[in-house]
C-alpha cells in the first residue's frame, strides 16, 4: 500500500453533525524506534507490546460548517477544562491527516479527552492520545463514507495516529505491534503498523508491565529533538542494522518463549536507545541515579532468583519491568520491598498486554 491509498476515493458526504468516541491504550516499544525520515516515517522497524490500562479516551463531535474554514475549526478539552497548551500539537495533527481527510475544513470540532494516568506521572500521552484521536476520525470517515471494511479501518487509524506521533501508530491493534518495514515480517511498512504476523507463545498472552515513576518532571530534551539528533549520527547505521536484527531473533523468542534471549535482547534495547542520547551532538542523559539503581537491583533480583524479570526504558528516567504473569506475587513483593523507595512519592503503575483501541 502507499500513501494514496490512504487518500478517500469516494465523495465524502459533509452535511452530517455526529460524535464519535473511542479509548486508545499506550505502548511499551522492546525494540525501540528512534530516528526518522520522510513524512514521520522510522527510520528502523519497530516492536511493542501493546498495554491495557495505562488508556486515553477521547470523543470528537463535529458538526458541518456553512462555508469552509480556511483554518480549521476546533476546541480540545482534557478533563472537561479548555486546554490552550495542547492545541499547537492537535493543530498540526489536523493540518498532517488534511490530505487524506479533505473533508476536514467542512466541520466543527469538539475533542474531549482524558487519561487514565495521572498527567504529571511522565508517561507521554502522546501515543495513546494520538491513536484514540485517530481512531474518531477514521470512524467519521467511515460513517460519511457509508462504511469501511475492518482491516482497512486499522490501517488508516494507524497511518493517521503515526503522522500525529510515530509510536502511536502501534497503539491501534494488540498484543504485540510491528511497525516498519522488515523483510522478515510480511505485510510491515513504514506507513503504518501492523498485528505481530506469527505464533505467539502462551507465556506472551498476559505479560505484565509495571512502571515505576522515577522522575515525573517535563523532560529536558523532547522525544522530536532526540529523532532529530539521529540525523548524522556517526552510530545511526549501526543502531539501525542492530534494530533489524532484534526484530527478527525477537519474532523466534515470541515462538519458543525462550525468555533468557528475550531479557538480553529487551535490555539491549533499551540501553542503545540511551546511549544513542549519550552520543548525540549535543549529548544529553534522560536516564537519573535512580533510573541506574532500579536496573542494578533488577539484574541482581534476576541473578539471584532466577526469575525472567527485565527491564525497558522510554526516552525518560521511568522504567518498566517486564515479566510473566506467573510471577507476579514474587515481583510485586520486590518492587515494594527494593524498588518502591526510588519511586517520587512511592507511586508505580499496574499494566498488562492488551488488545489496542475499543470504541466506546
Ligand atoms: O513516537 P515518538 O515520536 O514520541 O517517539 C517515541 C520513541 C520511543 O518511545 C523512545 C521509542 C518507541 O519506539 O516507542
Amino acid at each position: 500500500m502507499t500513501e494514496k491509498n490512504f487518500v478517500p476515493r469516494g465523495q465524502l458526504s459533509p452535511d452530517e453533525s455526529g460524535r464519535v468516541s473511542w479509548t486508545a491504550p499506550s505502548n511499551i516499544a522492546l525494540v525501540k524506534y528512534w530516528g526518522k525520515k520522510g513524512e514521520q516515517l522510522p527510520a528502523n522497524a519497530s516492536l511493542s507490546f501493546t498495554l491495557s490500562h495505562c488508556k486515553t479516551e477521547t470523543s470528537l463531535e463535529f458538526e458541518p460548517l456553512r462555508s469552509k474554514n480556511t483554518d480549521i475549526d476546533f476546541d480540545i478539552f482534557l478533563d472537561g477544562e479548555n486546554i490552550v497548551d495542547f492545541r499547537p500539537k492537535i493543530q498540526s495533527f489536523l493540518l498532517k491527516i488534511y490530505k487524506y481527510f479533505p473533508v476536514l475544513p467542512h466541520y466543527r470540532y469538539t475533542i474531549r479527552t482524558s487519561n487514565t494516568f495521572p498527567h504529571s506521572s511522565g508517561i507521554a500521552s502522546s501515543a495513546s492520545g494520538m491513536a484514540a484521536l485517530a481512531a474518531c476520525f477514521t470512524e467519521m470517515e467511515a460513517l460519511l463514507s457509508g462504511g469501511m471494511e475492518a482491516d482497512f479501518f486499522m490501517k488508516k487509524a494507524s497511518f493517521l495516529a503515526r503522522l500525529g506521533s510515530g509510536s502511536a501508530s502501534r497503539s491501534i491493534q494488540g498484543s504485540i505491534m510491528e511497525w516498519g518495514e522488515h523483510h522478515f515480517i510480511p505485510g510491515s511498512s513504514d506507513l503504518y503498523g501492523i498485528p505481530f504476523p506469527f505464533d505467539l507463545h502462551p507465556v506472551f498472552h498476559t505479560y505484565r508491565n509495571t512502571i515505576l515513576l522515577l522522575e515525573t518532571g517535563v523532560k529536558q530534551v523532547s522525544s522530536s529533538r532526540g529523532h532529530e539528533l539521529m540525523k548524522g549520527h556517526p552510530l545511526a547505521g549501526p543502531r539501525y542494522e542492530i534494530a533489524g536484527n532484534h526484530i527478527e531473533k525477537l519474532c523466534g523468542v515470541f515462538k519458543t518463549g525462550d525468555l533468557d534471549l528475550f531479557v538480553e535482547i529487551v535490555e539491549h534495547e533499551a540501553l542503545a536507545l540511551h546511549a544513542m542520547m549519550m552520543t548525540s551532538r549535543p549529548s544529553y542523559i534522560l536516564m537519573k541515579p535512580a533510573t541506574l539503581n532500579v536496573i542494578e537491583e533488577i539484574r541482581s533480583f534476576r541473578n539471584q532468583s532466577g526469575i525472567p524479570v527485565c527491564f525497558t526504558l522510554d526516552a525518560g528516567a521511568n522504567v518498566h519491568v517486564l515479566y510473566p504473569k506467573e510471577y507476579e506475587p514474587g515481583i510485586m513483593k520486590f518492587i515494594q520491598d527494593q524498588l518502591v523507595a526510588y519511586c517520587q512519592n512511592g507511586h508505580y503503575l499496574c499494566d498488562r498486554i492488551g488488545e489496542g483501541i475499543q470504541r466506546v
